[in-house]
C-alpha cells in the first residue's frame, strides 16, 4: 500500500493541471495550491500516507457527512421531513429548486440541505453548544482529541456568505427553520470550517468503512443499515453535479469539500482521505479525484 501511494502522489503531484482553489472564502483563496496528501486507514487497523498529510486542511461540506450522521441520530428517519435524498443536478449553492419543492433541499449534502440539517441538530440549543457536540463527535470517530474548528475561515465565510444566509432565509419564509437564521448560520460556517489533516479525515471515516461500526478501536457508531445509507447518500449526491462523473471514475461512496478534500470510503477495506486544494469546475478538487480514481483501478475497491 505504502508504495501504491508513494507512486500516486509521485505521479500525480507533478501535474501542472491542479485546477483553481476557491476563491470566495477569502481565506481558501490563499492556500498554496501545489499540494497534495492521501491517506489510507485500512479496516485492521494500519494506516498509510503519502505527501502532504500532516498538514490541516478546511474540510468545508465533507463535514456534511458528520452532521448528518449526527441529525440520524437525533431525529431517525424524521429527518427526511427535512431534506431529501436525490442528486440536484444543480451546483452546490444553487436556490433554484427551493422555490418549486416547497423550500425542502433535495439532499443533505447541498448548501441548503446541510443548514437544514444544521437547524434540526440545533433543537433549541445554542450554537456554541451545537459546535461543542459536532467536535466532540468528530473527535470521537476519528479517536483524536486534538481536532478543531479554525475560526479564521469561519470568519471569512460568515462575511462572504450571502449566498447561504439567502438560501436560509428563503427556507425560513417557508416555515422550515427552528432556530434563528443567524445562529444556524454560525453553527453552519463553523462547523464547514473544522480542521483536519488527511490521517485524522480517513480515521474518521473508518466506521462507515466498517459496517457503522469503528474497526479499529471497536466502537459502534450508528447501525449497519444507517452506514449503508449514508454511504449511498455519498454516493448518490456527495460531489453535487459532478456525482454522476465520480461514481464512473472512482466507483466509491466519496464526499467532496471546496477546501480541496474528499473522503471515500471502500466497504469492508478501507476509508481514504485525499487532499489538494485546486478544484474543478464543479467544486471538486480535480487531483484528489485522479488520486482516488488510480487508487481504485491498483485497489479493485470499487464497489461496481
Ligand atoms: O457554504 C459553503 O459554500 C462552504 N462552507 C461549503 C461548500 C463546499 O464545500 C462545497 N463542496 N464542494
Amino acid at each position: 500500500m505504502q508504495a501504491i501511494l508513494d507512486e500516486i502522489v509521485a505521479t500525480i503531484g507533478v501535474s501542472n493541471d491542479r485546477g483553481k482553489v476557491a476563491d470566495y472564502i477569502p481565506q481558501l483563496a490563499c492556500i498554496d495550491p501545489n499540494q497534495l496528501a492521501i491517506s489510507v486507514a485500512l479496516a485492521d487497523g494500519r494506516v498509510f500516507s503519502a505527501g502532504d498529510h500532516q498538514q490541516l486542511f478546511s474540510i468545508q461540506s465533507i463535514s456534511k457527512v458528520f452532521t448528518l450522521t449526527i441529525a440520524l441520530g437525533k431525529l431517525g428517519d424524521g429527518v427526511w421531513a427535512r431534506v431529501g435524498r436525490e442528486p440536484s443536478g444543480d451546483p452546490f449553492n444553487s436556490i433554484v429548486q427551493l422555490e418549486h419543492e416547497n423550500g425542502k433541499p433535495r439532499n443533505p449534502f447541498i448548501n441548503a440541505g446541510a443548514i437544514a440539517i444544521a437547524d434540526a441538530i440545533m433543537v433549541g440549543h445554542q450554537p456554541k453548544e451545537t459546535l461543542a457536540e459536532i467536535l466532540q463527535f468528530v473527535r470521537f470517530i476519528a479517536d483524536d482529541e486534538s481536532i478543531c474548528i479554525d475560526h479564521n475561515v469561519a470568519e471569512s465565510e460568515l462575511k462572504t456568505g450571502d449566498r447561504n444566509a439567502s438560501l436560509a432565509h428563503f427556507m425560513a419564509s417557508f416555515g422550515r427553520m427552528n432556530n434563528p437564521v443567524d445562529y444556524v448560520l454560525g453553527t453552519y460556517f463553523h462547523h464547514c470550517s473544522i480542521a483536519m489533516t488527511c490521517q485524522q479525515l480517513a480515521k474518521a471515516g473508518l466506521f462507515l468503512a466498517g459496517d457503522g461500526e469503528n474497526p479499529v478501536t471497536g466502537t459502534r457508531v450508528v447501525s449497519a443499515r444507517r452506514a449503508r445509507r449514508i454511504n449511498s447518500l455519498m454516493m448518490m449526491c456527495g460531489h453535487y453535479d459532478g456525482s454522476g462523473e465520480f461514481a464512473y471514475r472512482v466507483g466509491l461512496p466519496g464526499k467532496s469539500g471546496v477546501g480541496g478534500g474528499i473522503l471515500a470510503v471502500a466497504p469492508g477495506h478501507a476509508s481514504i482521505a485525499v487532499w489538494s486544494p485546486g478544484l474543478d469546475e464543479v467544486g471538486n478538487s480535480k487531483l484528489g479525484t485522479e488520486a482516488l480514481e488510480k487508487l481504485v483501478q491498483q485497489t479493485g475497491w470499487s464497489v461496481f
